[in-house]
């Protein structure tokens, strides 16, 4: 694939989806939480930003933790996905450029919490946010959505708006847990919301391989999704764990590392399969 710099409009082209001027919309989803779920949508946004894309990271996880980790300050921000999900609000209107240049954040503030409980109750309650993207679509070539830690309303919103499925699995103890209920969900959401959206992929993160039991994690990890775990493992490093408090993505914050490199061959990765 061709990402020569000064050739945007070859790279567009050459995304995945399928060539009609759209967006392709990947949520990044596991219920488990701190696997590497915000890590991994804000790093390859923002990897597929510097390659001259045009990206939107959406954060629907009321923690916000993709929105402070891309450098916005939720003290400055007046509205979030909470009005796009619940008020009808545009969501062209609460985008904010990042220090990126062509990477956009959709933010998320504590509000979000309160959709979480209204959506239970509200019309279209799991096709909100597939709605209030489909206008802005044509804006962008990817479309990052950071899940919440749950398999809540919010979560179910994620996986109807997608065409394609991220989940990073942490190489740890107990990884697989939960993975039963997970693909179980998504097989319900393909049955009744969205019938196309697949699983583009696994990551394995916070990936150590001096370590048997991580080596016994990725080879569980592959039989239990044959031929969809990346080849690209992220590794655990410090250094990805610093850059949300200086709100760089790793590409900025540390250009040389082991983790820019390992999010810039997953992103590389996502762009050939998905
Ligand atoms: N490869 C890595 N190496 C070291 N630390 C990492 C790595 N990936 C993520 N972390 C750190 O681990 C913690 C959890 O990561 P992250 O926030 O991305 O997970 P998450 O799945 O989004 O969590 P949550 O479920 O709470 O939303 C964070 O403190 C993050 O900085
Ligand atoms: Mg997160």
């Amino acid at each position: 694939m061709d990402f020569a710099h000064g050739a945007p409009a070859a790279v567009r082209e050459s995304r995945g989806h399928a060539g009609v001027g759209r967006a392709r919309v990947v949520a990044v989803t596991n219920q488990k939480g701190g696997v590497g779920k915000t890590t991994t949508a804000v790093n390859v946004s923002a990897e597929l930003a510097r390659r001259g894309r045009r990206v939107l990271l959406v954060d629907v996880d009321p923690q916000g933790n993709a929105t402070t980790g891309i450098g916005l300050d939720k003290a400055q921000i007046t509205r979030c996905m909470y009005d796009v999900i619940m008020k009808a609000a545009d969501v062209r209107e609460v985008v904010r450029p990042t220090s990126i240049p062509g990477l956009h954040v959709a933010p998320a503030t504590l509000n979000l919490a309160g959709a979480e409980i209204e959506l239970v109750a509200a019309l279209s309650r799991e096709l909100r946010l597939r709605n209030a993207l489909a206008g802005c679509l044509a804006d962008y070539d990817d479309v990052f959505i950071d899940c919440p830690p749950s398999l809540g309303l919010l979560t179910l919103n994620a996986m109807s708006a997608a065409d394609v499925l991220v989940v990073p699995i942490q190489a740890e103890y107990f990884a697989l847990e939960g993975l039963g209920q997970l693909t179980q969900v998504i097989g319900l959401v393909r049955e009744q919301l969205n019938p196309a959206v697949r699983i583009a992929g696994v990551v394995i993160t916070m990936f150590d391989g001096r370590t048997n039991l991580a080596m016994q994690v990725v080879a569980e990890v592959e039989r239990y999704f044959p031929g969809l775990v990346f080849a690209t493992r992220i590794p655990r490093t410090v250094r990805l764990s610093e850059a949300p408090s200086h709100g760089m993505p790793i590409a900025t914050f540390d250009p040389k590392g082991r983790g820019a490199a390992a999010y810039a061959a997953l992103a590389e990765e996502l762009l050939a399969r998905a």
